[in-house]
C-alpha cells in the first residue's frame, strides 16, 4: 500500500482533495474516476515528463475505462501562449469533450497553467485535475487555480481562475529532478515558512540538506509537500481571488518577477529569483525596523543553503526598480511588497519608495559578496 496524505482544500461545492503520496502515479485512473465522470480525458503534458511517465499515467487512466488523448507541449516557458491553448483547444474539441470530461496536467507549472487554461475556457470549463511533477508545482503552481499564459507585455498577463477537482502529487518523481531544480522548488519551501509556519522554518534549518542531497526517505518527502500544501490550502480557502491574505503568497515575487524578466526568464529559475527576492525584502523590512537583523541573517542563512547560483549584482537597481514598476501586481506604477515581519508572519505593504529600495538592493549584493 502506497504511503499517502490528504489535503483538502475548503471552498464549498468546489472543495477538492490534494493527494500526496510516494510512487501513486499508477493509481491515478482510480483517483480521477472519482472526480470526474469516465469518459473523455485530455492529458496533457510535455515532451521531457511525457517520456518519463507518460506510459504509466495512460495506462493507468484507460485501465479506468478513460479514452485518452495525448497532447505534448514544447517544454519550458516559452510555450505558455495563447498560440499553444488554442492547439491544446484544437486537440480537445476534436474529440468531441462535454461538460463532464477531464482535463489532466502532467507535469511542472507551466503545463498546469496552459491545460488548467484550456480546461477554464474548453466549452466554459470542463472538469481539471493537476498531476504536478515538480516541487515548485506540488507545493505552489498546481493548488489554488491560477491558470493561464504569458504575453509579450509580461508573465501570466491572460488567464482564469479555475480550481482543479483534484490535485494528485507523487513525491516520487521528485528525486529525478535536476539538482538546480530541487533547489528552485525549496526555495519556495522555504517562502511558505517564512511568511505562514514557524516550525516548517526550524525544520527546514534542522534538514534541508537531507531533502537537497537527496537523502530524505520517502515519507519525509510527503509530510514536507503535504506542510506546504497545508499552508496553501488555507490562503487559498481564506481568499481565493487575492484581494487580501493571499497576497502574502506572492513574498519575494516582486524583485524576483524583474529578476527573471531581466534575465529573459532564461538566465534564473523562478524560485533562484524568488529567493534573491525574498532577500531583498528581508533587507526592506531590516532597514524599517518592522524585522529583526537575527530573522534576516536566518533567513538569509537558509536560503544560501537552499541556492548556489549568484544573487545578480551585475544588475543596476534602476533597472530592477523599473520592471518592478510595471508588473500587473504594481498599482499606480507603485510596486506592492511582501514584508517579513517575524518568522511566520509577514505584511503587504505598497509605500516601498525607490531610495528604500535601492539601499536593500546594494545591500543585498554586498552580503552577497561576503559569502
Ligand atoms: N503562486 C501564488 C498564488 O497561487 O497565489
Amino acid at each position: 500500500m502506497p504511503l499517502t496524505e490528504t489535503v483538502t482544500v475548503p471552498l464549498g461545492a468546489r472543495s477538492y482533495s490534494i493527494v500526496v503520496g510516494d510512487r501513486i502515479l499508477a493509481d491515478l485512473g482510480s483517483a480521477v474516476a472519482g472526480v470526474a465522470k469516465v469518459g473523455f480525458a485530455g492529458l496533457v503534458s510535455d515532451e521531457i515528463v511525457w517520456a518519463r511517465y507518460g506510459t504509466v499515467v495512460q495506462k493507468s487512466l484507460e485501465a479506468s475505462g478513460f479514452s485518452v488523448r495525448p497532447i505534448i507541449l514544447a517544454p519550458g516557458e516559452g510555450s505558455k501562449t495563447l498560440g499553444t491553448v488554442a492547439s491544446v483547444l484544437d486537440e480537445l474539441l476534436d474529440a468531441r469533450p462535454d461538460r463532464q470530461s477531464v482535463v489532466v496536467a502532467l507535469g511542472g507549472g507551466v503545463v498546469g497553467d496552459i491545460a488548467g487554461f484550456a480546461a477554464a475556457i474548453c466549452l466554459r470549463g470542463i472538469t481539471f485535475v493537476q498531476v504536478p511533477t515538480t516541487i515548485v508545482a506540488q507545493v505552489d503552481a498546481s493548488v489554488g487555480g491560477k491558470t493561464g499564459v504569458d504575453h509579450p507585455c509580461g508573465k501570466n498577463l491572460i488567464g482564469a481562475f479555475h480550481q482543479p477537482s483534484l490535485v494528485y502529487a507523487d513525491t516520487g518523481v521528485l528525486t529525478t529532478l535536476p539538482d538546480r531544480d530541487i533547489r528552485a522548488g525549496m526555495a519556495e519551501v522555504a517562502k511558505h515558512a517564512v511568511i505562514r509556519d514557524p516550525r516548517l522554518f526550524c525544520d527546514l534549518e534542522q534538514r534541508a540538506e537531507r531533502f537537497l542531497s537527496g537523502l530524505a526517505e520517502p515519507s519525509e518527502w510527503i509530510e514536507l509537500i503535504a506542510a506546504n500544501c497545508r499552508i496553501k490550502a488555507l490562503v487559498v480557502s481564506a481568499d481565493e481571488r487575492e484581494s487580501g491574505l493571499r497576497e502574502i503568497l506572492n513574498y519575494g515575487h516582486t524583485t524576483g518577477h524583474a529578476i527573471e524578466l531581466l534575465g529573459s526568464y532564461d538566465r534564473f529559475r523562478h524560485g533562484e529569483a524568488v529567493a534573491y527576492g525574498m532577500k531583498v525584502a528581508g533587507a526592506i523590512a531590516v532597514a524599517r525596523a518592522s524585522w529583526s537583523v537575527q530573522d534576516n541573517l536566518r533567513q538569509g542563512a537558509l536560503l544560501d543553503r537552499v541556492i548556489t547560483t549568484r544573487f545578480p549584482s551585475d544588475y543596476r537597481s534602476n533597472e530592477v526598480w523599473e520592471a518592478m514598476r510595471s508588473d500587473k501586481k504594481a498599482r499606480s506604477g507603485k510596486p506592492r511588497f511582501v514584508l517579513p515581519t517575524g518568522i511566520g508572519n509577514a505584511e503587504v505593504v505598497s509605500d516601498v519608495t525607490h531610495a528604500e529600495f535601492d539601499a536593500a538592493w546594494s545591500a543585498t549584493i554586498a552580503s552577497a559578496n561576503e559569502t
